[in-house]
C-alpha cells in the first residue's frame, strides 16, 4: 500500500481518491495530521484538530460493487479489534473495550471514539474506486470536537490517561484496514465475522431509535444484524430488517417508556 502522510489537507478522502486516480493499480492511504473540510456521515461535519488520526484508504474495486457492500462493518470490526488490541493493559476494562455502533460508529465505554465514512468513486474511464475514510479521536480534547455532535465523543487519551503515538496507531489501523478489505468474501459477511460484529454490537436489546432517509423513525430494540450486514430491530409491529440510517438509544423516561411493554412481546428471530 502507498502511504502518504500530509500536515493539512481538506479531507483525506478526497486527497487518497486524487492520489488513487494516479496509481490506479495499488491501494493508497493518506493521513493528514489536521483536515480543514473533514466530513462525516449524512453531511455533517467532522472537526479534525491535531491530535486525532485521520487517514483514507483508496482501493480498487474489483468485482463488481455489492462485493463491498459489507466493507463498511468489516471495516468497523478490524478497527474494533485493532484498537483493543492498543488499548489492553492501559484501560482497565476486559475485551471487548470497544462496541460498534450500527453501521459504523465505534464506541468505547458509550461515548464516540471513532467513526468511518465510506464512498465511491466511479465513471467512464477511470476505474472504480472505494475510499474507508477513517477518525479515530487519539490524544484529541473532546471538548474540542464542538458541542454540535450527534453523540457524546471520548478520546483514547480522555480514556486511558496516556498520550498515544499517532504515526504508529495510524500505521496499526490502516493496516487492519487494509487487511479487512483484501479479505472481503464475495457475498457479505462470513458467519465469523457476523457473529463477531454482533457480539460487538452496541445497545443489544436496548430501546432505540432508527432514524432514516427512506423509513423515516423506526422505535424497536436491537436484535442482531444479518449476513448481509443489515439491522434487526424488534419493533411493536414485528421484525424489521433495516439497511441504512443512524441509531440513537431511547433512555428511561422518553418515547421507549411507551413502547417497552409492546417490545416485551417476544418476536422469534431466525
Ligand atoms: C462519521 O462518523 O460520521 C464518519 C467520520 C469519518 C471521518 C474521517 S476523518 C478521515 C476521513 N476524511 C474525512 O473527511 N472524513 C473521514
Amino acid at each position: 500500500m502507498l502511504k502518504v502522510h500530509l500536515t493539512s489537507t481538506t479531507s483525506t478522502n478526497d486527497a487518497a481518491r486524487q492520489w488513487a486516480l494516479r496509481h490506479p493499480d495499488r491501494p493508497v492511504l493518506v493521513s493528514a495530521r489536521v483536515q480543514t473540510a473533514g466530513r462525516g456521515r449524512g453531511g455533517r461535519t467532522w472537526q479534525s484538530p491535531s491530535g486525532g488520526a485521520w487517514f483514507s484508504v483508496a482501493w480498487p474495486i474489483s468485482g463488481g460493487l455489492s462485493r463491498y457492500a459489507a466493507a463498511p462493518l468489516r471495516v468497523g470490526l478490524a478497527l474494533a479489534e485493532q484498537l483493543d488490541r492498543t488499548l489492553i493493559g492501559s484501560v482497565l476494562d476486559r475485551p471487548p473495550l470497544i462496541q460498534i455502533k450500527w453501521p459504523n460508529d465505534l464506541l468505547l465505554r458509550e461515548r464516540k471514539v471513532a467513526g468511518i465514512l465510506c464512498e465511491t468513486t466511479h465513471g467512464g474511464e477511470t476505474p472504480s474506486i472505494l475510499v474507508v475514510g477513517v477518525g479515530i479521536n487519539v490524544n484529541v480534547d473532546p471538548g474540542s470536537l464542538g458541542d454540535r455532535l450527534a453523540m457524546p465523543a471520548t478520546s483514547l487519551r480522555q480514556e486511558s490517561g496516556s498520550v498515544w503515538d499517532l504515526s504508529q496507531l495510524i500505521e496499526e489501523a490502516g493496516d487492519a484496514v487494509g487487511q479487512a478489505l483484501a479479505s472481503l468474501g464475495d457475498h457479505g459477511l462470513r458467519e465469523a465475522e457476523r457473529a463477531a460484529i454482533e457480539s460487538r454490537l452496541a445497545w443489544r436489546d436496548q430501546p432505540v431509535r432508527l432514524r432514516s432517509h427512506d423509513e423515516g423513525a423506526i422505535d424497536g430494540k436491537v436484535l442482531g444484524i444479518t449476513g448481509e450486514g443489515h439491522l434487526k430491530l424488534r419493533t411493536p409491529s414485528g421484525l424489521r430488517v433495516v439497511h441504512s440510517g443512524d441509531v440513537i438509544r431511547l433512555r428511561p423516561g422518553s418515547a421507549a417508556e411507551c413502547f417497552s411493554s409492546l417490545l416485551q412481546e417476544q418476536v422469534s428471530v431466525t
